[in-house]
Formats: structure tokens, C-alpha cells, sequence
């Protein structure tokens, strides 16, 4: 018999410190107003000094295996998407293995920018459906601020700190139904951190500071409203499905304007998208997760539902998981 995975548990946290547009409008010229409208953001959490992902990772993970009621012991593989891990080495998923007592299973970070959770999803899936692993935990986390220019307008207002997390385990009823990747490095420069380890930070070429996020949010909005279209198509006829058939929209959480251009095209109402944006900003491989836990919490998402998870970000990357809850 075919072993499938399901998520079995869910968790998630967000740092206590709570940056609002108000506060921006002191840091930039900026305004409540136009982040609210052109964003959909009212707030988002921050990391405090000395804060780093593994704590958030740590958080959100506990949360889940509770949830799944599972000791960390039972968990056999760890898989972390993070843009902003603690350290260069070892990974953030060694780090939280070690945290959760969790010892002597695989563990590694998967980086995707924004599509990291899905990536680390899809990845969780393939060990779990050949049997390679039955209990997984899958993180994304960040500490995205750290790599933002507090100073630039353009990126400053779009960005915040968080964690998600799910327990995936084998299973005899079909859970995940399928997941797609792309990937299309051609897009390097539309968003990027321009420094890193190899290249270094002390860098001519660059125009502004290259330790910090570069975006040309006007491109990078366009390609996200129609890549995501695409694989809204994409996902469905590879399960024969009709945009009816879908329950749930759980969409990255970026700009309320990519979530309702991807909702149109779903045919969904907005009543059936689950819409976190507003409380965090865009938490990259978290808002997934985040905004994953939170309906799962509060009631809205039930078992046995379909639920449609896609995300865009840097690379480019995208990608959807359909999964049955
Ligand atoms: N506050 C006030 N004004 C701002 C501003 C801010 N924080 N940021 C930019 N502006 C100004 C611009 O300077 C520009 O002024 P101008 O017309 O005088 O030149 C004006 O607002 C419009 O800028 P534009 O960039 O065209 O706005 P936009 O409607 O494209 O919205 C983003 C900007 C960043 C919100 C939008 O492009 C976006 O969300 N892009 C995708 C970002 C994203 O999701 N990235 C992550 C993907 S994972």
C-alpha cells in the first residue's frame, strides 16, 4: 500500500515587540494610509536584540508537535526554511534539533526566500510518502528584519519577524495531494540581498547598502500576480480539480493586492482565503505557516478540507502544495 503524508499538528509565534505603521511614519516618510492601501499591513512584529530564528523556529515547533501529540523523540526528520538562519553553519534545523531534543535525525534548512515553507513541505513529503521518515517537523522561519534597510521606504514597511511550523506524518489517508516548484534564476536582481559570505559586503557594483534587501516592488508585484495565476492552473489539472473544488486559499502573505489577484482567479470568495498579511507583514517562509496555524486555531479550517498553499518570492521562486487537512 502507498504510504501518504498528512499534517497532523500546527504551531506558530510571532516576537512580542509590535512595530506599527504609526511608529514607521517617525522612521520614514511614509504613511499609515498609503502602507494600509497599497500593502494591506497594519503592523508587524520584530525580533528582539539577541532574538534569533532558532528561538522563533523553537516556538512555533512546539506548538506543532503538541498539537500532532508527539514527543520530539518521535521525530525522525527536520527540515527549516529560513533566508536569515542564526548562523552560517551549523544549519537552523541542527540548531532546533538540538533545542527540541529531538537527536540523531536528519536535519537540515531548505532556502527558497518566500517559497521556503513550500519547498520545505513538498521536500518533508517526498521523504515521508517513499518512507524514508514518518514523523517530520517542517519550520519557516525568520528574522527578516535583520536583513532590511530601515532607512529605505520602498522595503522597510513590507517586512516582519515570525515562525511556523507542522508536524507531517505518514499516513493511510492521502493528506498532501501534490506540490510544484519552480524556480527562475534570471530574476536575481528584481529582489535580492546583494552581499553574502562568498561574495562579501564591501561590494562596488552595488547601489545602496548590499547587506540589506533590494526590490523593485513594481516588477516583482507584476510577476507575482501572474506567476501565481499560473500555477493556481497548474496545481488544479494536475488533480483533476475544479477551482470549485477548493476550500480553503492559503496564500503568502506579501501585499493584500497579490492575495486578491490570486483569489480572482481562484473564483473564491474572500471569505475562503485565509488573510494574515495585516497582523505580520510578510514574514517570507512564515507567512505560510502563520497564516496556516491561525484558521486551523480559530476554527475556520477542517478536517478532510482542500486547501490550496502557494507563495513567490526571491530567486524567482514559487510554488503550491494542494493538500487534503
Ligand atoms: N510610503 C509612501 N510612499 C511610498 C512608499 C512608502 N512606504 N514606498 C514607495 N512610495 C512611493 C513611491 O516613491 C512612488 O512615488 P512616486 O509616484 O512619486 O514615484 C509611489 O509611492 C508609488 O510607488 P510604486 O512602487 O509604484 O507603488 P506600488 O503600488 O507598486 O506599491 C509595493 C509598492 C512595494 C507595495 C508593491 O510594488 C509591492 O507590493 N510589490 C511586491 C512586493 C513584494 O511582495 N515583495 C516580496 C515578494 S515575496
Amino acid at each position: 500500500m502507498n504510504t501518504f503524508s498528512r499534517i497532523t499538528g500546527t504551531g506558530s509565534y510571532l516576537p512580542e515587540k509590535i512595530l506599527s505603521n504609526k511608529d514607521l511614519e517617525s522612521m520614514v516618510d511614509t504613511s499609515d494610509q498609503w502602507i494600509r492601501e497599497r500593502t494591506g499591513i497594519v503592523k508587524r512584529h520584530i525580533a528582539a536584540d539577541g532574538q534569533t530564528t532558532c528561538d522563533l523556529a523553537q516556538q512555533a515547533a512546539q506548538l506543532a508537535i503538541e498539537a500532532a501529540g508527539k514527543t520530539p523523540r518521535e521525530i525522525d526528520l527536520i527540515v527549516v526554511a529560513t533566508t536569515t538562519p542564526d548562523k552560517v553553519f551549523p544549519s537552523t534545523a541542527c540548531l532546533l534539533q538540538q533545542r527540541l531534543n529531538a537527536n540523531g535525525c536528519a536535519a537540515f534548512d531548505v532556502q527558497a526566500v518566500c517559497t521556503g515553507f513550500i519547498y520545505a513541505l513538498s521536500v518533508a513529503d517526498k521523504f515521508v510518502s517513499t518512507g524514508a521518515a514518518h514523523c517530520a517537523l517542517v519550520v519557516g522561519a525568520e528574522t527578516f528584519s535583520r536583513v532590511v534597510d530601515w532607512t529605505d521606504r520602498s522595503t522597510c514597511v513590507l517586512f516582519g519577524d515570525g515562525a511556523g511550523a507542522v508536524v507531517l506524518e505518514a499516513s493511510e489517508v492521502q493528506g498532501i495531494l501534490s506540490s510544484h516548484l519552480h524556480a527562475d534564476g534570471a530574476y536575481e536582481n528584481l529582489l535580492h540581498v546583494p552581499g553574502g559570505i562568498s561574495r562579501g559586503f564591501d561590494l562596488a557594483d552595488t547601489e545602496g547598502d548590499p547587506r540589506y534587501t533590494h526590490m523593485k516592488g513594481n516588477e516583482v508585484f507584476k510577476m507575482a500576480v501572474n506567476t501565481l495565476g499560473r500555477i493556481v492552473d497548474e496545481t488544479l489539472n494536475a488533480n483533476g480539480m475544479k477551482k470549485s473544488d477548493v476550500d480553503w486559499l492559503v496564500p503568502h502573505q506579501a501585499n493584500i493586492r497579490i492575495i486578491n489577484a490570486t483569489a480572482r482567479k481562484l473564483n473564491i470568495s474572500m471569505e475562503k482565503v485565509v488573510v494574515t498579511v495585516d497582523q505580520h507583514g510578510n514574514t517570507s517562509a512564515a507567512s505560510v505557516p502563520l497564516a496556516l496555524d491561525t484558521a486551523v486555531r480559530d476554527g475556520r479550517i477542517q478536517r478532510d478540507e482542500v486547501l490550496l498553499l502557494e507563495a513567490f518570492g526571491g530567486g524567482f521562486t514559487w510554488g503550491s502544495v494542494l493538500l487534503r487537512y
